[in-house]
């Protein structure tokens, strides 16, 4: 290893990426690539952990694929690939089953929300040991930074502990990894209820900026953001909420600070930052839609791509499972 290693993936599960995913987690593996020895992938494993529709998950693999390309990440500096490609992503994944306690597995909030919406008796295995593939998909790459948004840090948590487990009942074997974790864009807000996050399953179809609708569409949305019944566009958490995520959202796009955006703002209310926001995703959205669909319009290159990446990322992976199976006793 000549450079650190970054790791990260992104469910296929809906086809478009929202503003939280692309905020939170892509651009950051964009920015990554350059300095690092990078491996991206998008996690169709973790997509059946809920139902899928056979055609619609190898459809939406594609066009997660094609996303990723598209905000800018480049083969020639990342390895991208298809999780279910490397076989050995299942394979880890059971050991690491095997060395996570059922207490601890328990404690994962993710799962407690997700499980929630679904049922118990609709509520898959698969949905509850999922943090343990994850443990997996980090540790096969010897990753030393995972970039990911904010609900993602407790699962980076239990890898490291997993990862010191296992270097001490057997020997040092896993790189133990850090969340590589913006403060400012960690945890983007549904435009509607500015009091939880942007997700896909979770927020209403106003809240949820999919990066892939009608750029007009996702303006009338910024238009419209909740926010509160102050006149000044201020940041403040607490009592300004959806302000201040219209805020976090423009200092990511523009790259000005908080701190100049509130002086720009000075004297106008909040209809000027919903209108500037609105022109400043449709800048950035509209470029990202057309370089997404040349990838989507090339399916040939799109298979090579991810075949070459496939290829790179077994490397590693057979190389560390290997060393784990004989560490192991296999
Ligand atoms: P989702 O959380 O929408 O189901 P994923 O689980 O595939 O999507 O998450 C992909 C990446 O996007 C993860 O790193 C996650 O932390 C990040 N992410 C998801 N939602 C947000 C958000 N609202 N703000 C910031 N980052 C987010
Ligand atoms: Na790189």
């Amino acid at each position: 290893k000549d450079r650190p290693r970054v790791l990260s993936g992104i469910q296929p599960t809906s086809g478009s990426f929202h503003l939280g995913n692309y905020l939170g987690a892509v651009r950051q593996w964009v920015d990554l690539q350059k300095d690092n020895d990078a491996f991206y992938m998008v996690v169709d494993l973790h997509a059946i952990t809920v139902p899928q529709d056979p055609k619609e998950l190898r459809e939406n693999t594609r066009i997660s694929a094609a996303q990723l390309l598209g905000a800018g990440l480049d083969p020639d500096h990342c390895t991208l690939f298809v999780q279910s490609h490397v076989p050995e992503h299942a394979q880890l994944a059971w050991v690491m089953n095997c060395l996570t306690g059922f207490g601890e597995a328990s404690r994962m909030t993710q799962f407690k929300d997700k499980s929630g919406r679904y049922g118990a008796e609709s509520t898959t295995v698969g949905l509850f040991t999922y943090p343990i593939l994850q443990i997996a998909d980090i540790l096969l790459y010897q990753a030393d930074a995972v970039p990911v948004g904010e609900d993602q840090r407790q699962h980076v948590e239990i890898t490291r502990d997993i990862a010191e487990r296992f270097n001490t009942r057997y020997r040092p074997t896993f790189t133990v990894p850090k969340p590589y974790i913006l403060k400012e864009t960690a945890k983007i807000q549904d435009l509607q209820d500015p009091a939880v996050k942007m997700s896909k399953s979770a927020s209403s179809a106003k809240g949820l900026v999919n990066l892939l609708d009608d750029p007009k569409a996702s303006a009338k949305k910024f238009k419209s953001a909740v926010t509160d019944t102050g006149t000044v566009v201020s940041y403040d958490e607490e009592e300004k909420a959806g302000v201040s995520n219209l805020l976090r959202i423009h200092s990511a796009l523009s790259g000005q600070s908080i701190d100049q955006l509130v002086a720009h703002f000075e004297g106008r209310m909040y209809g000027a930052l919903k209108t500037e926001l609105a022109e400043l995703f449709t800048e950035w959205v509209t470029p990202f839609q057309e370089r997404t669909r040349t990838y989507l319009d090339d399916p040939a290159e799109l298979d090579r791509v991810l075949a070459i990446g496939a290829e790179k990322a077994r490397e590693v992976a057979s190389q560390t499972l290997e060393t784990v199976y004989d560490r192991i006793g296999f």
